[in-house]
Parts: C-alpha cells; sequence; structure tokens
C-alpha cells in the first residue's frame, strides 16, 4: 500500500532532529543519542542526511557518508506506523540519485544478519552481499552483512532507477543542494 499522503523528500535540518530521534529510539537496539545528529549536521562535510515528510511530520530519514567513490549508507529508519507502505522505497530512490550527484560511483552498507526487512529492500535497489563484518555490533555481537550496489552509472543500476522512479513518485526538493 501507498502512502496516501504527499510524500516529500527533503534535506534534514537540525530542527527535525528531535522527529528523527524519536524514529532512530523505535527502530534501532543502540540507538544513536541526538548529539550525534547535531554533529553530523553541523560539522561532518562528508554526510548527507534526508528526511521524509507526510503532511509536514517527519516519518523516514536516512544518511550517508561520501568516503572516497563510495556513498556508505550510514543510517536508513521509517517510523513504525509508517512502515510498509512505500516510504523506504521513495527514501532510497533519493538517496541513489543523490550518490550520483555528489560523485559516488557505487553504494554501499552494513547490515544486520537478522535485519530481512532491510535486506529486502536494499535487493530490491541493487545491492549484493559481498563480505560479513563478525560481530560488528557492539551492543550484541551480532554479525554484519556487507553489500554494495553496482556502479551506479552502469547499465542494471540506470535501468533500475528508470524503472524504480516512477512519473508520480517522490517530489525531491533536497537533491540540488548536495
Ligand atoms: C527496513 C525499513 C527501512 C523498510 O521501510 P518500509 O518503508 O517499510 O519499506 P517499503 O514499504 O518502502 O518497502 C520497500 C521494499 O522493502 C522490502 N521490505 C520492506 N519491509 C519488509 C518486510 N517487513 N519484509 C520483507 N521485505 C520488506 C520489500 O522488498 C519492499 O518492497 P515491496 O513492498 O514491493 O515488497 C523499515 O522496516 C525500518 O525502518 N526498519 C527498522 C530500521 C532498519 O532496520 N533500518 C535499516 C538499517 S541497515
Amino acid at each position: 500500500m501507498a502512502v496516501s499522503l504527499p510524500l516529500i523528500v527533503d534535506e534534514m535540518r537540525t530542527g527535525d532532529i528531535a522527529a528523527v530521534h524519536g524514529i532512530e529510539r523505535l527502530s534501532f537496539s543502540a540507538p544513536w543519542p541526538a548529539y550525534a545528529f547535531e554533529q553530523e549536521l553541523a560539522s561532518n562535510r562528508l554526510a548527507r542526511y534526508r528526511v521524509a515528510r507526510a503532511g509536514g511530520q517527519v516519518v523516514a530519514f536516512a544518511g550517508l557518508w561520501l568516503m572516497a567513490d563510495e556513498a556508505h549508507i550510514t543510517t536508513f529508519a521509517v517510523h513504525p506506523s509508517w512502515r510498509r507502505q512505500g516510504v523506504a522505497h521513495r527514501l532510497m530512490v533519493s538517496l541513489l540519485e543523490l550518490s550520483r550527484q555528489i560523485g559516488a560511483q557505487r553504494m554501499t552498507l552494513e547490515v544486520r544478519v537478522s535485519n530481512q526487512p532491510a535486506q529486502a529492500l536494499y535487493r530490491r535497489f541493487g545491492f549484493v552481499t559481498v563480505g560479513r563484518r563478525p560481530r560488528y555490533y557492539t551492543d550484541d555481537g551480532e554479525d554484519a552483512l556487507i553489500m554494495t550496489t553496482p556502479e551506479l552509472a552502469g547499465p542494471s543500476m540506470q535501468a533500475l532507477l528508470l524503472a524504480e522512479h516512477g512519473p508520480n513518485d517522490v517530489a525531491d526538493t533536497g537533491g540540488g543542494a548536495a
């Protein structure tokens, strides 16, 4: 089921952090503290953060770091009440476009081995598992899978973006300022 309200993907601002942190705490067993988001927005020049807003309310967020030629997804979460409605899908289209705009050759991330919903989302966007980091998560010692896309400029990712970015898809106001 798709979100019925218009969904806008936008740059994360300092004023969004309280809402973002609320979603973070509902989504992760070891949430980032709110000041981590403040520091990221204020002083990490390699970081880009996006939020999805529905009716003005922040319902999801995601971030990435541009590391050499890779866009590394650092965080990604949708408010539990807004899941399974295509919100992550829209945010991921936006992150892929952003990654191309800032010159990344590919995208990469770590995900818990038990996190099947997130792995399914990432597979849908071309990510494949390329490795495993044993005991990566310090709160419970769970392993991480390393997932990465093919070349963003290559034919498979271009075809995927075209197919996923439907004509009535997301309004994205944040892309140009990357
Ligand atoms: C993973 C997460 C971001 C998905 O958000 P969402 O808005 O519910 O996802 P969407 O509705 O846009 O679904 C897009 C695709 O993701 C996959 N997916 C999402 N949720 C899924 C689930 N519960 N089970 C299986 N596949 C799932 C499907 O491929 C889906 O496509 P489909 O609906 O056509 O089957 C969300 O569950 C979440 O915030 N989880 C907690 C935080 C987290 O794990 N973040 C990732 C850290 S690496």
